[in-house]
């Protein structure tokens, strides 16, 4: 009698386990379920352009020295931005047209983003006209919030830096004071073109420069031929 009360005991005990090990694995599958919805809110945020929606440092090809350099420094400072939050440190991809400078910008991004911080891919055409648009009569967004939109998020990344658009003090004012609350915010921002570093200088302007500059930010200069125009690679069989 006293052995049946124990083995009943005993299997109550192994069921009671059994309920709880199960809403454990419950609760924590739906606490990925829900990181993973927050995630791809963030990256669909991101204003990641559609060609590049699946580009990883993964799908990238070290095909030299050139890119197995760009792809290293640009994981390397996705590795310490996660680190230490960015810590402000900027970084700029310089270099001719289709050698995977957007490529790698978003792979960063990605990666930046996945670790639960916020990030935004503009092109610098589209952020100044976005600014600009606030100054249309009837407007319903202000001129503050439009600069926030590209202040607030942990990780900018500047696409088409080089660019000519309209008076180039306005434009270099507009870039300024985007970038300067950037930096002061220890905010850091990626910077892509096609312009030599010192036509990147001039571009920006020289304040702006000295502000992306500081920490020791890497310039990562892209070479070789445009990926765009390879032949494309013939099935085997
Ligand atoms: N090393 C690489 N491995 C795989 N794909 C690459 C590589 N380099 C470039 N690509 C691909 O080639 C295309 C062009 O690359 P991307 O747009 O990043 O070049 P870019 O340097 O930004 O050019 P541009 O200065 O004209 O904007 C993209 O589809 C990109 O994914
Ligand atoms: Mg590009």
């Amino acid at each position: 009698m006293a052995q049946d009360s124990g083995c009943s005991l005993n299997s109550d005990k192994a069921d009671f386990d059994s309920v709880r090990r199960r809403d454990a694995e419950q609760a924590e599958k739906e606490r990925q379920e829900a990181r993973q919805r927050d995630l791809e809110k963030a990256l669909n945020r991101a204003g990641i352009p559609e060609r590049f929606a699946g580009k990883t440092f993964a799908t990238y090809q070290n095909l030299g020295t050139s890119q197995k350099v760009a792809r290293s420094t640009c994981e390397l400072y996705a590795d310490q931005f996660r680190a230490m939050k960015g810590n402000g440190v900027c970084m700029i991809l310089t270099g001719s047209p289709g050698t995977g400078k957007t490529h790698l910008a978003v792979s960063v991004l990605r990666n930046v983003i996945d670790s639960g911080n916020t990030g935004l891919f503009v092109s610098v055409s589209e952020m100044l006209r976005k600014i600009r648009n606030t100054y249309a009569k009837g407007s319903k967004q202000t001129e503050e919030e439009a600069f926030s939109m590209f202040v607030k998020p942990t990780l900018l990344v500047l696409d088409e830096v080089g660019v000519a658009i309209g008076d180039e003090e306005k434009r270099k004012a507009m870039v300024f004071d985007v970038l300067n609350a950037r930096y002061n915010a220890l905010r850091p921002t990626i910077i892509i073109g096609n312009l030599t570093v010192e036509e990147m200088q001039s571009y920006l302007g020289e304040r702006v420069w000295d502000r992306l500059m500081e920490g020791g930010s890497p310039v990562v200069a892209f070479t070789g031929e445009s990926y765009r125009q390879r032949a494309p690679v013939k099935e085997a069989g």
